[in-house]
């Protein structure tokens, strides 16, 4: 299953940088203020659908762009969670910032993970119980022990209230870690956080194919991660901490008034 995952990322990858080389031509709509879908989500997320369900016809899907399928519930036994392009803005203005996520989830268990960058031909792997990989290389999240330390990555969804909150968490964590960034690709940062390139990602309001594969990827490289109270529903909840065991702690403690 996370071969079959592996093609239908690399498929909807070739869709993606094809459409990147001329960004001038790529076709927008907005959903809501400051929330876009492009015709290149549409066609990859398609090319990974049909790839998944030519292998596995019987399988749940929930996608970004084309929602749940009839078959779709709490009990599915295999559901895949896709983000066709996660990033959105940021392809759509050429910056290079983002990748396709697909995760499956076994009776709402994620079991396999996949994403993958097509700008640095990163391809982040995990399955449940067998660590998570980048190119097939083992990798592990930081061991910075000390938030004063880590370098930290967060983001916000669309709309005035949503930002208006990230400023607030903003002016608290930055002022006890290194620095903290946003660069637009939830997926992205945590599988960042996955291969130790940052100490811990925190944000509000995500969605399941936005957090389900990146999520593995953590926990599979031995790190944590949960809601901004430290518990574990941050799928379905969309608020998320995600970090190495010792900074968890810590970040749930300065974030725990926001949750
Ligand atoms: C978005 C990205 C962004 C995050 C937003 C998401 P999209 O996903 O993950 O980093 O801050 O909340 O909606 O729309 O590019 O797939
Ligand atoms: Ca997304």
């Amino acid at each position: 299953m996370l071969n079959t995952a592996i093609k239908a990322a690399r498929r909807a990858a070739t869709v993606i940088q094809r459409a990147s080389f001329d960004v001038d031509r790529i076709s927008v709509t907005e959903k809501q203020h400051n929330d876009f879908v492009t015709d290149v989500d549409q066609a990859a997320e398609q090319a990974i659908i049909e790839t998944l369900l030519k292998a596995y016809p019987d399988h749940a899907i929930l996608a970004e762009e084309s929602g749940a399928s009839a078959n779709l519930n709490d009990e599915s036994e295999f559901a895949w969670i896709i983000d066709p392009i996660d990033g959105t803005t940021n392809f759509m203005h050429g910056y290079p910032n983002y990748c396709v996520s697909i995760a499956l989830a076994q009776r709402g268990i994620v079991t396999q993970a996949v994403i993958y960058d097509p700008v640095r031909n990163d391809l982040y792997t995990a399955s449940k119980g067998a660590g998570a990989y980048l190119n097939d290389k083992r990798i592990r999240v930081t061991k910075h022990d000390r938030l004063a330390n880590t370098l930290l990555c967060s983001g916000h969804g669309a709309g005035p209230r949503a930002l208006a909150e990230y400023m607030k968490m903003y002016g608290v964590v930055a002022e006890r870690c290194q620095a903290v960034r946003s660069a637009g690709s939830a997926a992205l940062e945590l599988a960042n956080v996955a291969a130790g390139r940052s100490d811990g990602f925190y944000e509000k309001g995500l969605k399941a194919w936005d957090i389900a594969a990146g999520s593995l990827l953590v926990t599979e490289a031995g790190g944590i991660v949960g809601e901004f109270n430290g518990e574990s529903d941050y799928l379905h909840k969309g608020d998320i901490i995600a970090a190495s065991p010792k900074v968890f702690g810590q970040m749930v403690t300065l974030l725990s008034p926001f949750a």
